[in-house]
């Protein structure tokens, strides 16, 4: 027999139904009560066993995590708690849990203890969640950018182009550590490599996004990028997954516009596809928040963030406009900032960006027009000649979720910054192409996918909404 979705029996089925449902063991209660669950949905369904008809060695096995197979008949609910049971006619157990050895009970585990049980921590509710959320988010960012006009493209995961992040790329190599070919500089001889050059694993797909928007008009690439910096933070990760729009013929306002529509959409798409998930996480954090000093609780529940933002305009703003209101804060003049705000010119760390939003203008806010020395060599130039059309959308509880800018069009500015900043023209041989064929105003943005998630589900830590979590010292799994 077919076996059915719980989420389906939930939502659809009606009662007097014969069905078969599989999934696992949550809890069995007084030798009646199984509460199974098979990731369709948050609830669990309820499953009525008399256990006078069932011989005692298999109740005995239905222990929780164990799999197993029930068939039986729909019914309206007895109890409270549920609308529909089944009252179960046969059980066939697919798999025990040892109940000595099976680390997922039902009882709150830290989410630090289930990072350790990474392979497991999808049972438990908190997980399943975020990992529906995360799921329908994805489908989210596909849909929007197909219904607008945007090719899907694939970057390459393996680059010989470093230009992005020099000296923070995971090596992709084939020669032997112990015993590497050398060269008459006695360096390692990349020409013996398996490319024939120095290749890495990509920290970005903008470069070559760019080529196609030259041609496809608007594309997005949304996949995997790697970083090697040695950052333990709650928002970084070694390999985190990165959306990528790019588009001909947009300036920065266009591209601002853009990010914005972007991300309220996906999030719109959240709170409606996802409204249970999205409710229990809402609960979630509630109660962590309970463990926290008063002062340091969220004002608004993780629902009433979602539709903040979905519901407001994000507030732009400039580098500069935002260095005074920073230079002038109250925590810098009382000398709170780790990172004190003097000169015009310096990089905005996380603590300044969340005080921007979270403090002085209250929500999501985009910097734009920042100096150029802080910021890629392939952002456009202003007339001003020290600040360039780049972007940050910055988001409450996160800091940086997205940036950006408009791409510097202009073969001999573009040179001329290559120059400066020693970067090897040679290298950038296809990408400075682009400004000697048809080149044209050009923008887009990068959105870290585990950031938006970390936003959407509430959760504190981006290790917490990514499968199997890289960080430095850690890629068991
Ligand atoms: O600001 P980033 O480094 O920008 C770029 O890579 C550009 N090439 C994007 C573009 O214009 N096409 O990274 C973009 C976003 C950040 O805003 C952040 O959300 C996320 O990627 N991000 C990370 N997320 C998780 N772990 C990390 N280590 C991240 N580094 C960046
Ligand atoms: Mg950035």
């Amino acid at each position: 027999m077919k076996s059915h979705p719980i989420k389906t029996i939930l939502e659809k089925q009606s009662t007097g139904e014969t069905l078969t449902v599989n999934g696992w063991v949550r809890a069995f209660r007084s030798n009646r009560f199984i509460a199974l669950n098979d990731g369709s949905t948050l609830s669990n369904l309820q499953c009525v066993v008399d256990f006078e008809k069932f011989e005692e060695s298999l109740l005995q096995q239905i222990t929780v995590g164990a799999a197993i197979k029930v068939t039986g008949t729909l019914v309206e609910s007895q109890g409270k708690g549920q609308s529909v049971e089944i009252q179960v006619d046969s059980i066939f157990v697919h798999g025990t849990a040892d109940p000595e050895t099976y680390p997922i009970q039902p009882k709150k585990h830290s989410l630090e203890f289930l990072r350790e049980k990474a392979h497991l921590r999808v049972r438990t509710n908190t997980f399943s969640a975020v990992m529906r959320v995360r799921s329908a988010l994805s489908f989210a960012v596909h849909q929007y950018f197909v219904q607008n006009g945007f090719y899907y493209m694939h970057a390459p995961i393996i680059t010989g182009s470093d230009a992005e992040g020099a000296g923070e790329m995971f090596r992709v190599s084939v020669l032997d550590p112990k015993n590497p070919p050398q060269n008459e500089d006695g360096e390692v001889d990349f020409k013996q490599d398996f490319f024939g050059k120095e290749t890495n694993l990509t920290v970005s797909g903008q470069l070559e996004a760019e080529t196609y928007a030259m041609g496809l008009g608007k594309v997005y690439t949304f996949g995997p990028t790697f970083r090697a910096e040695n950052s333990n933070t709650s928002r970084h990760l070694a390999e985190f997954w990165m959306i990528e729009p790019e588009m001909a013929f947009y300036d920065l306002d266009a591209n601002m516009d853009l990010a914005e529509d972007f991300i309220k959409y996906t999030i719109r798409y959240a709170l409606e596809h996802c409204a249970e998930d999205i409710a229990f996480l809402e609960k979630r954090l509630l109660d962590e928040e309970k463990t926290k000093p008063q002062n340091e609780r969220s004002e608004m529940s993780l629902i009433e963030k979602l539709k903040f933002v979905v519901d407001n305009n994000f507030k732009r703003v400039t580098y500069t406009e935002a260095f005074d209101n920073l230079r002038n804060s109250k925590p810098n003049k009382k000398k709170k900032f780790q990172y004190p705000i003097n000169e015009w010119g310096a990089d905005l760390q996380s603590e300044h960006e969340r005080f921007l939003v979270e403090k002085h203008f209250k929500c999501p806010v985009i910097l734009f027009d920042y100096p150029a020395n802080i910021k890629a060599f392939y952002m456009r130039l202003n007339d001003d000649g020290k600040t360039v059309r780049a972007m940050d959308v910055l988001f409450p509880g996160i800091g940086e979720i997205a940036g950006g800018s408009q791409r510097e069009e202009r073969l001999d500015v573009l040179k001329q910054k290559i120059t400066d900043l020693h970067i090897d023209e040679e290298e950038l041989w296809w990408y400075l192409d682009l400004r000697r064929f048809g080149t044209a105003v050009h923008s887009g943005f990068g959105l870290g996918f585990e950031r938006l998630v970390l936003f959407a589900t509430g959760m504190g830590n981006i290790r917490d909404v990514i499968p199997y979590p890289r960080t430095p010292q850690n890629a068991e799994f």
